[in-house]
């Protein structure tokens, strides 16, 4: 095959050492796109070793010159938007102006993350004791291991990569088996601005694989995550074992809140971007309308309207509105949750199988599905699809729409239709999320606001916004004594 890719590693592109690769494929048509190294254990090690030489320069070089480099590279991939965003589209489905919107937010995460390298405060505070200062500054964790999904193929990456390097970290990337070229873009733009060999590595491959390799690795000091629970899960174990940091972010099973008073024809348009938009694979993706019985019969109409209306097809035609599902394999999983719907006695209102028609039968799509009388103890209301499906749920008070919201096992991304103020803050007050919209579908965030959730959803981090260098960096506090004798804390001062 032409297009043949490599690993990144300490400033050179190289193949794995073990000569086999990965093709990956259009999902749209099915075509081969390009051969990936399918890298293990003896590639991870090349480069953490590259990160490891890396580290002790890159820690020791000032905090706003590293930041330059993000800057450099935030106008460089502003200038290949377009490119970047048809390879991420061709590779992983998604219709063009969402793609244009993944490379965006790199470029606003770049910039954001750029301007931490002029600011990273520190907390000075006085000392209980004479003649002593105290402050606690922010250290670097070391080598960054990110291991990430591929429905953000760009962005996502970059809520990781660009705080843990200004930062002062080094990184090993492994990005997506499904979403390749993107990763090896975003290298050779890092690459191009300039970053030092060493510091940013990119080591393709399967998570059972590289992907393992690196989170099992004594030379990486952290890895960030975002996927699966039950890939986070394991990551969490082993790395609790060899007392490693942890950062990860692991999906939602987001539900929209509509009540009586809301604009019915706005919460319906919500719903079907926040259900459909990425065809339903977001980790904020609404899966779940929590809907007034008074206006349940009415919106469902709407939504399942909107359903049947939308246009599937090749995310690189403009024409085109939902994308296909990203794998076969992906889409077998979406489809056994509509048929487990089914038996546990939904009826399907839209969609509910295949599309198939024309040159979709090449591809892997499926229709903009709606189950409707989802009852909260059923699967497809627990468990995340990470699909084009969209169960509608009754109920008769906010109370209990509140309630039915937070029982479930994750806690992300959460959202109520209402033009009731006192129904509105107690809805941003009680749904136990890490996102709360009001008026507004589930998907959305904007990169200066913290992202992440509750339960299932994470492990107590969050990324990007105000809180961006807390997975990548320890405190460290510091104690100068210029008094010249011994004093001794909590004794001489009592
Ligand atoms: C994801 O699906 O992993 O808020 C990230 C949103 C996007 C990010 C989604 N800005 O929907």
């Amino acid at each position: 095959m032409s297009n043949t890719f490599h690993n990144f590693i300490g400033g050179s592109w190289v193949p794995a050492r073990s000569g086999t690769s990965i093709v990956n494929r259009n999902p749209a048509t099915g075509e081969a796109l390009g051969e990936f190294p399918e890298s293990d254990a003896a590639d991870v090690d090349a480069a953490i070793a590259a990160a490891r030489s890396a580290q002790r320069a890159w820690r020791l070089t000032p905090a706003p010159k590293r930041a330059e480099l993000l800057f450099r590279l935030a106008a460089l991939i502003a200038a290949r938007k377009e490119e970047l965003a048809h390879a991420a589209t061709r590779e992983m489905g998604k219709i063009l102006i969402e793609t244009r919107g993944d490379v965006q937010e790199g470029v606003d995460m770049a910039y954001l993350a750029a301007g931490e390298g002029r600011r990273m405060y520190g907390v000075t505070t006085p000392s209980e004791m004479p003649d002593k200062w105290a402050m606690s500054v922010r250290m670097p964790v070391g080598v960054v291991g990110v291991i990430t999904a591929w429905n953000f193929p760009f962005a996502v990456p970059t809520w990781k990569i660009f705080p843990a390097l200004v930062a002062g970290n080094t990184v090993v990337f492994k990005p997506s088996e499904l979403a390749p070229e993107t990763g090896t873009n975003l290298a050779r733009l890092v690459e191009q601005a300039g970053v030092p060999p060493g510091v940013f590595n990119l080591v393709h491959g399967h998570g059972a694989g590289s992907g393992a390799a690196l989170v099992q690795h004594p030379g990486v000091d952290l890895i960030s995550f975002t996927g699966s629970n039950a890939v986070g899960t394991w990551i969490a174990e082993e790395c609790a074992r060899r007392g490693k940091r942890v950062s990860l972010e692991m999906g939602g099973k987001n539900a929209v809140i509509v009540m009586a008073d809301a604009d019915l024809g706005l919460a319906a348009d919500a719903l079907a971007w926040s259900a459909f938009g990425t065809t339903g694979q977001r980790c904020t993706a609404a899966s779940r309308a929590i809907v007034h019985e008074s206006v349940h019969d009415a919106l469902l109409t709407l939504v399942v309207q909107r359903a049947k209306a939308l246009r599937i097809g090749d995310g690189l035609d403009p024409a085109t509105e939902m994308g296909p599902v990203v794998s076969e394999q992906q889409l077998d999983r979406v489809h056994g949750y509509v048929t487990v719907g089914a038996a546990e006695g939904a009826r399907v209102a839209a969609g509910g199988g295949r599309a198939l028609d024309g040159a979709l039968a090449h591809g892997s799509f499926y229709q903009p599905t709606v189950l409707a009388g989802v009852r909260p103890d059923m699967r497809v209301a627990q468990e995340e699809i990470f699909g084009p499906v969209l169960s509608f749920l009754r109920v008769n008070s906010l109370d209990e729409a509140i309630e039915v919201n937070n029982r479930v096992g994750f806690g992300l991304s959460s959202s109520i239709f209402t033009t009731d103020v006192n129904a509105a803050f107690r809805a941003m007050r009680d749904l136990d999320t890490g996102i709360v919209y009001v008026n507004h579908g589930t998907t959305g965030a904007e990169t200066h606001l913290p992202f992440g959730g509750n339960r299932g959803t994470g492990n107590g981090h969050r990324e990007a916004g105000h809180t961006m260098l807390d997975p990548f960096t320890e405190w460290r506090s510091i104690y100068v004594d210029f008094s010249g004798r011994l004093q001794r804390a909590q004794i001489d001062n009592s």
